[in-house]
């Protein structure tokens, strides 16, 4: 039998069946309200993204470990409602980890960095919640868009749609973080990323910023920020 608070834990999140059922029935809500994907595929680029972050800048195994389960659970809240989906995920959150016997001080860091993601009041405010906010709000690409009638996309959608490439990289000196985006101008113009990309953009800088880095957002081979 598993140790209590010994790690990884994070297996024991991610093959956890409500956990599974969580993931799967909010992104039939978002589908609905015509939200972009936030299942399986979101949360593996988000689990992935905060690892690369976390290892990249020689985070400690037991932390990184924890991040990635505040990864793979933070659009949890989505099932209650979209609005402040951050703060209901982390108490669901806190729920799931309290039943899998994550001591406190590990549930802690996991709901603090799930209920901080969000650009409405999110606030990157530990290095498991700035690299949570970086791996989330970079995770911009065509197949996030779960509309199938090119017609009836909105400007989420067109915006999603046209980033046919993204990549999120830590130069070797660890100063600066870029977001390099390739965006196709046949379904959106770049000034429409900003439209409904700045809070979070923003909200990407505070985070860096917080690592004690530069955030960089390159789309087409421009330095936007
Ligand atoms: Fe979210
Ligand atoms: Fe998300």
């Amino acid at each position: 039998m598993e140790e209590k608070g010994r790690f990884p834990r994070f297996e024991s999140v991610r093959n956890d069946h409500a956990v599974t059922s969580y993931i799967t029935e909010q992104n039939n809500s978002m589908k609905a309200l015509h939200y972009t994907e936030h299942s399986f595929a979101h949360v593996g680029v988000v689990t992935e993204r905060t690892k690369y972050i976390l290892e990249t800048l020689g985070t400690d195994d037991h932390t990184i470990d924890l991040a990635l389960s505040a990864a793979w659970l933070h659009d949890i809240g989505n099932i209650v409602n979209r609005v402040d989906h951050s703060q209901t995920g982390a108490l669901m959150a806190f729920q799931i980890l309290n039943r899998l016997g994550f001591p406190a001080e590990d549930i802690a860091p996991i709901i603090c960095a799930i209920g901080n993601h969000d650009e409405g009041n999110g606030v990157p405010v530990s290095t498991l919640s700035a690299a949570l906010i970086l791996a989330d709000k970079s995770d911009v690409r065509r197949n996030r868009v779960q509309e199938e009638d090119v017609s009836r996309f909105d400007i989420h959608d067109r915006v999603n749609y046209s980033v046919t490439q993204t990549e999120l990289k830590i130069n070797q000196n660890h100063t600066i973080i870029k977001l390099k985006l390739s965006i196709d101008t046949k379904y959106c113009e770049i000034g429409e990323y900003f439209e409904i990309f700045m809070d979070r953009m923003l909200l990407c800088k505070r985070a860096a910023n917080f690592l004690q880095m530069e955030f960089n957002l390159i789309i087409n081979e421009h330095v936007l920020m």
